[in-house]
């Protein structure tokens, strides 16, 4: 699908990765983009559409859709990490939280958009996933739960939606530069990188991309995810 003359839906849109992929969705002369965020007057960017929405709120998801029918490209990018071990105290208080956000709010968008994107050719749907879909760590385990369980409705709806021609395209970065991974003191990719991949693929019709090389190493490591991410678990017990 061409960029160009699309129209646009992104949420989580006012700052971080969505305020990125609404300049380069700009750039690439989309016709229309909505950009959706909880509060709409903190969408700074000029000529676009702001909407009003909780991605965890029901009403205003229903609202968004009867309102936004001429919708080709979804961009499924509000997310929220916790940090949260699974022992920890409140593990799953963050959990819920967590898979309220990152996993039924694109559920129930992708699942409500999912008539306008067919009655508008097809069209494409993005979900801003995670590495750690496909690999965890201990601060953040909740988080990498709701990612690895965002990234099988994604291959579901993969499925689901082939027969009306929609595209449904998986995005794995590792770390970013924006404010989620303030506090994170390890290489992190920029929200360039990743919105540029992003509409490339979506460009190209590729079902899945590879933000930058450590989301592809990890991709590349399942066959042996054990030994190479839980190397002190490997061993076998005496
Ligand atoms: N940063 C990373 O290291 C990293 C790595 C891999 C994947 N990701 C994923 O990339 C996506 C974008 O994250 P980011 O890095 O841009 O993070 P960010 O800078 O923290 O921005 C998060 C965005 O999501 C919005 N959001 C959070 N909860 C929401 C809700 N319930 N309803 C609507 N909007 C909500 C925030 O809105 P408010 O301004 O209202 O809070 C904000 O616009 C997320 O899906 C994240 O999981 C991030």
């Amino acid at each position: 699908m061409k960029i160009e003359g699309s129209v646009a839906f992104v949420t989580g849109a006012n700052r971080g990765l969505g305020a990125e992929y609404v300049r380069q969705l700009q750039a690439r002369g989309a016709s229309k983009i909505y950009a959706a965020a909880r509060n709409p007057e903190s969408v700074k960017t000029e000529g676009v559409v702001p909407i009003a929405l909780d991605v965890t709120n029901a009403d205003q998801i229903a609202k968004a859709i009867a309102e936004c029918g001429d919708v080709n490209l979804l961009i499924n990018n509000a997310g929220v990490v916790i940090g949260s071990g699974i022992m920890k105290e409140n593990s799953l208080e963050n959990a819920k939280a967590e898979f309220e956000t990152n996993v039924w709010g694109p559920f129930n968008l992708s699942k409500g958009f999912a008539p306008a994107l067919a009655a508008n050719g097809g069209g494409v749907i993005v979900n801003v996933l995670s590495a750690v879909s496909w690999m965890t760590m201990k601060e953040v385990a909740t988080y990498a739960m709701s990612k690895s369980a965002a990234w099988s409705m994604t291959n579901s709806l993969r499925l689901e939606l082939a027969r009306q021609g929609t595209l449904v395209v998986a995005v794995h970065p590792a770390f970013i530069d924006t404010d989620m991974a303030a506090g994170v003191d390890m290489p992190k990719t920029s929200p360039q990188q990743v919105v540029e991949r992003t509409l490339d693929g979506v460009e190209a019709g590729i079902p899945e991309v590879l933000a930058d090389d450590t989301a592809a190493f990890v991709k590349n490591s399942l066959p042996k995810h054990i030994e190479t991410f839980y190397p002190r678990v490997s061993a076998p017990r005496p």
